[in-house]
């Protein structure tokens, strides 16, 4: 009979060694005992681990993920400090500005190249050699954040360049960092349904997706990447304009918004012409940087102690307009949190006719004392949701009416609720609320989830109007309701057909996407692909406690207890139990399909140490299918080591004598194209070739 005391003793003390000791390994760069020791004392605990699971600890360091999930990131200094710029917001300025580069080039000709500001976040990035090696934020502008990983993630960055002859070995390229803008009002609406905060912008929805420890979310987010400027220790180019040339042919992506202008006149049309265009883009831009072409002539005018001599910023003042505040209606959503939106008297602003703004919750009424009747000031947040900024106090109608928050829902007069520490009141009828369930069946069909043809949120919403369809199982029995079907008006023959092949092909849909679909509150995309590949079915899932989930990897304690509540509710479980029969996919089968594409073209890969979300074959397979190449040794030639659990050490130092950048399974998976991936967005300028009035010389660019 075995002493269990001493055995999870033992497992306890063991558990705490190792943490500490990767803790100083991995944080630290300090190898208290040599490696061998430490792979003994590994080796002791995983013995242990697998003649009694019982005692296994949730956060074992046998469980670990590689060593790149850190609670902070390492720091860099930047080769070249990082300025900013010095800032303007009118034409007058502009004109002073031109003066002085007149006065300090003392009268030689010059010509300035002006680009579109983009609000992101900056970032430099160095390539050796035409890799990748390097991603570091700006921080102080002195030493950043060392995002490496993270910035890999953006799929229009070359992590290999095409080489050129004029490419200097090594160089810094500099840029934005930004968050396409139609991907921030997607995200927005995934965070308002799931009952998250609101990001307040782009950019800092940008940098905070850049501060996200998991890579995988970072991928997620789709985080794009304009280059501004190049750097190298000489001077390599004649011209910023031939840098920006070159920097394209070499792959990277800049925005082919930038125009050479030799006057400060065509410098004006530029920033006129873009004062309403830039919002077609679709990115947020808050003004025009204007920079001297000619770098010898940058040298020439030199620096400030903070920003060049050479270069300017005209920002656009931020637009707002002032309407009529009409009416406040109250939406609920799919998770019964009731959201403000005020109606407001039609006004144009920014480029598109303002008629709604969002008044995200109770606390912002009160905090602006907003009447009906009232004259309130409309801003673009973010340059596109439209919110209440201010009200004309002075211009406030006499018999202007308080706007009373409900105090029952709107939809179907259930008391509302506001839990502790949120910020929204909640409709708590979730099984009899129609817009909650109307939501949850949107949410359902979307693209993200199962994504079933012929079944867009339109029809699933019709459907549910006309009460054919409450909850996801009833889907399933449309295709048997056929007579029903098609005495429905705008539904024909062929629409049927396909709705009914669009359910039947839904069924083969991955486990991680039905869970998703389900809509259990915090349970968004990531979080749907970490419990799926942890429990690997729904039973498993339902069979956990709280505690249990919380300790998977990315599975806090909030969203654990609301997975729990969610799979206690009886009509949650005869959900479940319906979709079974259904035939819907609710445990992870065999293995993934292997996305194909050339993503991986050039780069050499090293696997080492045992890998949790796929085995080293499936590893091997995918590096393949996508175009990479697997070796057994680590060179400087090589791409990337990419590090399992428990990898050996020797290799781990080796890979960083090299620079070879170390990656973990996530982040190779966060290079690979995804089954589902959706097109990717570009830029209407691109597509909609405009020449603006005035400067024009490379209106072939547009
Ligand atoms: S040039 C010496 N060009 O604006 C400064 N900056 O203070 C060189 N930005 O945070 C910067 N678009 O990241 C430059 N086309 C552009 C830009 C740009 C956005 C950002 C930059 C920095 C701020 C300037």
């Amino acid at each position: 009979m075995p002493d269990f005391s001493a055995v999870q003793h033992r497992i306890h003390a063991l558990t705490e060694r190792l943490h500490h000791l990767n803790h100083q390994y991995y944080q630290l760069d300090i190898s208290e005992i040599p490696d061998q020791e430490f792979d003994q004392l590994l080796a002791e605990l995983q013995q242990l681990e697998t003649e009694y699971p019982d005692l296994v600890l949730p956060n074992s360091p046998t469980r670990r993920v590689g060593g790149t999930i850190t609670k902070q990131f390492p720091t860099a200094v930047h080769r070249y400090p990082m300025l900013s710029l010095g800032n303007t917001y009118s034409e007058d300025d502009l004109r002073e500005f031109d003066e002085r580069v007149q006065k300090g080039l003392e009268g030689a000709l010059y010509a300035y190249v002006c680009e579109l500001k983009i609000d992101g976040v900056a970032m430099s990035l160095t390539y050796e050699h035409g890799q990748l090696t390097q991603g570091v934020t700006r921080g102080d502008g002195t030493r950043g954040d060392v995002v490496t990983a993270n910035v890999r993630t953006i799929k229009t960055l070359p992590l290999a360049l095409r080489p050129g002859p004029d490419q200097p070995l090594d160089f810094e390229v500099r840029g934005e960092v930004f968050l396409p803008l139609p991907v921030f009002a997607e995200l927005n609406t995934e965070r308002e349904q799931n009952g998250e905060a609101l990001l307040a912008n782009p950019r800092n929805a940008a940098s905070g997706t850049l501060k996200l420890q998991n890579s995988a979310q970072v991928a997620a987010r789709k985080l794009r990447f304009y280059a501004y400027s190049l750097l190298t220790p000489g001077r390599h180019f004649a011209s910023h304009s031939a840098a920006l040339e070159a920097l394209t042919r070499y792959g990277l992506p800049v925005s082919d918004t930038w125009r050479r202008a030799t006057s400060i006149t065509e410098v004006l049309d530029f920033v006129h012409y873009w004062a309403k265009k830039r919002f077609d883009l679709p990115v947020a831009t808050d003004g025009i940087v204007i920079k001297v072409d000619n770098l010898r002539q940058q040298d020439q005018l030199g620096y400030t102690a903070k920003s060049p001599r050479w270069a300017i910023a005209y920002k656009y003042p931020a637009e707002a307009a002032r309407t009529r505040l009409n009416e406040v209606i109250y939406n609920v959503g799919r998770t019964g949190a009731v959201t403000p939106v005020a109606l407001l008297t039609p006004v144009p602003l920014a480029g598109t006719v303002v008629k709604r703004a969002t008044l995200h919750n109770a606390n912002q009424i009160e905090a602006l004392d907003l009447r009906l009747g009232d004259l309130v000031y409309v801003e673009k947040g973010g340059e596109i949701i439209p919110k209440i900024t201010g009200v004309d106090l002075s211009a406030r109608p006499v018999h202007a009416v308080p706007i009373r928050f409900p105090t029952e829902c709107p939809a179907c007069g259930t008391p509302l609720v506001r839990p502790e520490g949120e910020a929204h009141f909640r409709c708590p009828n979730e099984r009899g609320c129609p817009p909650q369930l109307k939501a949850r069946l949107e949410h359902y069909v979307s693209r993200k989830a199962l994504n079933i043809d012929g079944l867009g949120a339109e029809t699933v919403g019709r459907f549910f109007d006309l009460n054919m369809v409450t909850t996801p199982a009833d889907i399933y029995d449309l295709p048997a309701r056929r007579p029903e079907l098609v005495t429905l008006e705008r539904l024909g023959q062929k629409s049927i057909d396909n709705l009914i092949a669009g359910i039947e092909v839904s069924k083969q849909v991955p486990f991680p996407r039905v869970l998703f679909g389900l809509g259990i509150r915090y349970v968004g995309e990531t979080v749907a692909q970490k419990l799926a590949a942890h429990y690997r079915s729904i039973e498993a899932i339902m069979a956990a406690s709280a505690e249990e989930m919380a300790a998977v990897p990315e599975v806090g304690g909030v969203i654990a207890v609301a997975a729990a509540y969610w799979f206690q509710q009886p009509e949650n479980r005869a959900l479940v139990e319906r979709l079974r029969q259904a035939g819907v996919q609710l445990a992870v089968t065999g293995e993934a399909p292997v996305p194909a594409s050339d993503r991986l073209a050039g780069l050499t890969f090293v696997l080492s140490g045992v890998f949790e979300q796929h085995s080293r074959d499936e590893l091997q397979q995918l590096i393949i299918s996508n175009g990479g190449k697997i070796t057994g040794s680590i060179s400087k030639k090589l791409s990337y080591l990419v590090a399992g659990d428990n990898m050996g050490p020797a290799k781990r130092e080796k890979a960083l004598g090299f620079k070879v950048p170390i990656i973990s399974e996530t982040d190779l998976m966060a290079l690979l194209p995804t089954a589902t991936e959706a097109p990717e967005v570009r830029d209407s300028a691109a597509e909609n070739p405009v020449v603006p009035a005035g400067p024009g010389q490379q209106g072939s660019l547009f």
